[in-house]
């Protein structure tokens, strides 16, 4: 019997926690955030592969016998060896899923216009990962996508609503719809983005009243899609459903000091969180 176990480089994956808590409240669940690593978003491919491989090993040997990367960069870096090369080999029996396919399924749906918009970090974009899932799942969408460096520093630095930073999401808000006016979805690609929601959605007002060519745009954050794919996931797959117990907890692991995730988590799970501090190598 085990526990699902959700991984993030930082905090942001707690907003992946949160939706799917919402959603399945009734499973255990272990939160790893790598803290003292992250952020992951400018790191290399190697690197963020061995980072995050880490983490699943330590999620592993903490009794997950399914893993969710919820965080994008992860997602779109690591994902895929560690499916096709790692566990095959080293843990044929679990399973390590991303948040990257689910988001780009459900696109389709929300899109009118079929122009998408991803918003996410530079590692998650320069990977191409969202428009080539979208491209693929969704033929004849356009997507385009535009990195926001400045957006994870505001978050993690507890600046996400003051009003310096107003520029830096009005910037980047620009910069991805002078891609495309035609864009009427956007997609948060970064889990820490839905903390910028209530600036995001201001900012884009008033680009819309200044510009009547913009269509009404629709900010697609990630936490629910995420839950409703892995409730889909467990109703197909009911012998991992069994190997998984059911008492309704969550521990939450942290390679950086205990007393700053409890800080920091807050504002993602307006909750108070006690942590332990662990390491990955
Ligand atoms: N959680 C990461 C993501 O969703 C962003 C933070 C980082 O750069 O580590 O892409």
């Amino acid at each position: 019997m085990g526990t699902i176990g959700i991984f993030d480089s930082g905090y942001g994956g707690l907003t992946i926690l949160d939706g799917i808590r919402k959603r399945m409240p009734e499973y255990d669940y272990i939160y790893l955030g790598d803290n003292a690593r992250a952020p992951y978003g400018t790191r290399s491919f190697d690197v963020v592969y061995e980072f995050t491989l880490q983490a699943v090993q330590k999620l592993f040997s903490l009794g997950c016998p399914l893993v969710i990367l919820g965080c994008n960069t992860a997602s779109a870096k690591a994902l895929r060896s560690i499916q096709q090369n790692y566990l095959p080999r080293y843990a044929p029996d679990r399973r390590v899923l991303g948040v990257i396919r689910p988001t780009a399924e459900v696109v389709g749906e929300l899109s009118h216009t079929r122009h998408i918009g991803v918003l996410a970090t530079e590692g998650t974009i320069k990977s191409q990962s969202y428009t080539l899932e979208i491209e693929k799942l969704h033929p004849g969408a356009t997507v385009v996508g535009q990195a926001c460096p400045m957006w994870v520093p505001l978050v993690e630095n507890n600046e996400f609503d003051k009003p310096g930073a107003d520029y830096f999401v009005k910037d980047s808000l620009q910069k991805l719809l002078a891609q495309d006016p035609l864009i009427d979805t956007i997609i948060l690609g970064c889990t820490h983005y839905p903390l910028l929601l209530d600036k995001i959605n201001q900012q884009l007002a008033q680009l819309s009243a200044a510009n009547s060519q913009l269509s009404s745009i629709k900010v697609i954050p990630q936490g629910q899609y995420i839950a409703a794919s892995l409730e889909d996931y467990l109703h197909r797959h009911p012998e991992m459903a069994e190997r998984l117990t059911r008492g309704g907890t969550c521990q939450y692991f942290t390679t950086e000091s205990s007393s700053k995730f409890r800080e920091s988590a807050s504002l993602f799970l307006h909750d108070d969180v006690v942590a332990q501090r662990i390491t990955l190598i």
